[in-house]
């Protein structure tokens, strides 16, 4: 795949570094930050500058070729404690997207059992990585859009597009797609707060691409759904239990419920790797809490009642059985549960 940084693929290995494009800055700067080891990696992640599942789950791989080189560089015996105790420093830079851990997994089963030089073939291993979750994404663009009747109104929510993947995205590649098929009419974005995901990113991500995108606060759903507008909620995910509950950007299950309160449909988009079989159901997805200044202050300014205290879960799970659709590289499973999924997996 295409090996260049930009908005369509936010994630590059350059001249021996991982470069992401700062999520934090979008859309104002165009900023970019390279990190030469695992710890760069774990800051980078934890702080956002690269978020979105299936994007930090890549970044993590590289951030494990990069630990795997300065530790050999330094030890050609010694190396290998040394890197599994990075990948497990890298696996807790955020908690709720299984990727994460799913990646660093894959990873760890690339690291050679010899004494030679591990570097190489992790490299080669966090490339494969990235190039499947694109590849993936384009499928789950395809067979998502097939959904979707012409002239379709949609509701998304955070970004789960190019920025959040290894580029095209989980819903905005079915929007995408569908776009390209004439099949949607208009897209919606609600804002998500308090990190503004929809309207920094999402937003930004679309109007780059020629799509046209309407913007609104979270609290607009409900009054967006009773006009009609819209016709299918469509998000990403983070983690899918075995039965099909999905973590999700907080805000998504309220949608789920106002989506099956006005006959809407309901699609979840996510490769394989975020779904957690491990998990019998969503109660056991650990939820992500962020600090109480993302929601009490804006951009350094106190916003809130000083001394305020503020709730932030930056994840909610929206059970299975307001899950219309199912999304994955591998085909669709309608009204998902544990048999469709364990059947997806054996097909
Ligand atoms: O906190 P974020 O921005 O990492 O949350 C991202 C989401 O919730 C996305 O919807 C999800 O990771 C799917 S991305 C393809």
């Amino acid at each position: 795949m295409d090996n260049s940084i930009s908005i369509t693929h936010p994630i590059a290995w350059r001249d021996g570094q991982l470069v992401l494009l700062d999520q934090t800055c979008l859309p104002a700067r165009i900023a970019y930050v390279h990190c030469d080891s695992a710890d760069a990696v774990y800051t980078a992640i934890r702080d956002m500058v690269v978020r979105g599942a299936p994007a930090i789950g890549i970044a993590a791989a590289y951030g494990v070729a990069l630990s795997a080189r300065s530790h050999f560089a330094r030890t050609t015996s010694g190396w290998r404690a040394a890197l599994i105790s990075d990948i497990a420093k890298l696996a807790e830079a955020r908690p709720t997207a299984i990727n994460l851990s799913w990646a660093l997994d894959e990873m760890s089963q690339a690291i050679p059992t010899t004494s030679s030089d591990p570097f190489p073939p992790l490299l080669a291993r966090a490339q494969q990585l990235q190039a499947a979750d694109f590849a993936a994404n384009q499928r789950m663009g395809k067979l998502g859009a097939s959904l979707l009747t012409p002239g379709c109104g949609v509701l998304t929510h955070c970004n789960a597009g190019a920025l959040a993947t290894s580029g095209y995205g989980t819903a905005l590649g079915v929007i995408r797609s569908a776009h390209a098929e004439a099949r949607v009419s208009q897209v919606y974005a609600c804002e998500t707060r308090p990190w503004l995901q929809g309207a920094r990113l999402t937003a930004w991500e679309l109007m780059q691409d020629g799509i046209d995108v309407t913007l609104l606060v979270d609290s607009a759903a409900a009054h967006l759904m009773q006009s009609g507008k819209v016709q299918w909620v469509i998000t990403g995910a983070d983690r899918i239990a075995a039965n099909g509950d999905t973590a999700n950007k907080i805000g998504t299950y309220g949608l789920a419920t106002l989506a099956r309160a006005h006959g809407l449909k309901f699609m979840v988009a996510a490769p394989l790797s975020t779904i957690d079989r491990a998990i019998a159901g969503g109660s056991d997805i650990p939820i992500e809490h962020r600090s109480q200044s993302e929601i009490t202050h804006f951009r350094g300014d106190e916003i809130a009642a000083p001394g305020v205290t503020a709730l932030n879960p930056v994840f909610d799970v929206t059970p299975a059985h307001l899950i219309d659709a199912l999304v994955t590289e591998a085909g669709v499973i309608m009204a998902p549960d544990k048999a469709s999924i364990d059947a997806l997996f054996s097909s």
